[in-house]
């Protein structure tokens, strides 16, 4: 996960987010991107998924530089807490996408706890691949912490390649610092040897 940079605002044009056929048969799922609406909703599954959960400024911050920050809801099992303004839907998870010159940059891949190994992280991928080659993207980074075995072993078994690490990237409890590891996929259909 990375922070989004706080540069100048660059709106950019979204089109609707494609829906993969990969999807879990768990359940009948649509993509939503977010607006202020749903901006509490997701800070708080935020700080239930993370030791350092991304503040409601850096959401708004995405929102404003106009990177898609694409939510997964489901239809709501009973039970289940219902995502505010939208009724019988629940949120499965979050992404946040950063578009560059031929590749794109995830900057957060969330599923809440509750709905976790059953596919949804990988659906979401699914996703951001169909949108980015839509873009024109030949090349997909992220960079995650170095302890973070769960994300990595999501990575690596989707795909993606590590590509380097950046030292103390992260920060830690105390004065610590964590590193993150850069890990790259090239996007299918992209031509081999093309520069992203
Ligand atoms: C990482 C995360 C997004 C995975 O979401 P998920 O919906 O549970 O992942 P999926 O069910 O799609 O899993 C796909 C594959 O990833 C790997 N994987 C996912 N979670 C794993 C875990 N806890 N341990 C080992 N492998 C794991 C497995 O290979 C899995 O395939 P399998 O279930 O067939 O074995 C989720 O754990 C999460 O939100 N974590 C907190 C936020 C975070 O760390 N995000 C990444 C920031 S870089």
């Amino acid at each position: 996960m990375s922070t989004p940079p706080l540069s100048t605002p660059r709106p950019q044009t979204t089109p609707a987010w494609p829906l993969p056929v990969s999807a879990p048969a768990a359940r009948r799922v649509g993509f939503a991107l977010m607006t202020e609406a749903e901006l509490d909703a997701v800070c708080e599954l935020e700080k239930r998924a993370y030791a350092h959960p991304w503040s409601l400024r850096h959401f708004r911050d995405s929102l404003a530089a106009g990177y898609p920050v694409v939510l997964l809801l489901g239809e709501a099992l009973p039970g289940e807490t219902v995502l505010p303004g939208h009724p019988g839907r629940v949120l499965l998870g979050y992404l946040v996408a950063m578009r560059g010159v031929g590749e794109v940059h995830l900057l957060n891949i969330t599923v809440s706890p509750e709905h976790r190994r059953q596919g949804w992280a990988r659906f979401l991928l699914d996703a951001l691949v169909l949108w980015s080659r839509g873009q024109g993207a030949q090349q997909l980074w992220l960079e995650v912490r170095e302890g973070n075995a769960p994300a990595r072993a999501l990575y690596l078994s989707y795909g993606f390649t590590e590509v380097g690490i950046r030292k103390g990237y992260y920060p830690n409890a105390g004065r610590e610092r964590e590193n993150a590891v850069v890990m790259s996929l090239r996007l299918p259909g992209a031509a081999e040897g093309t520069d992203a």
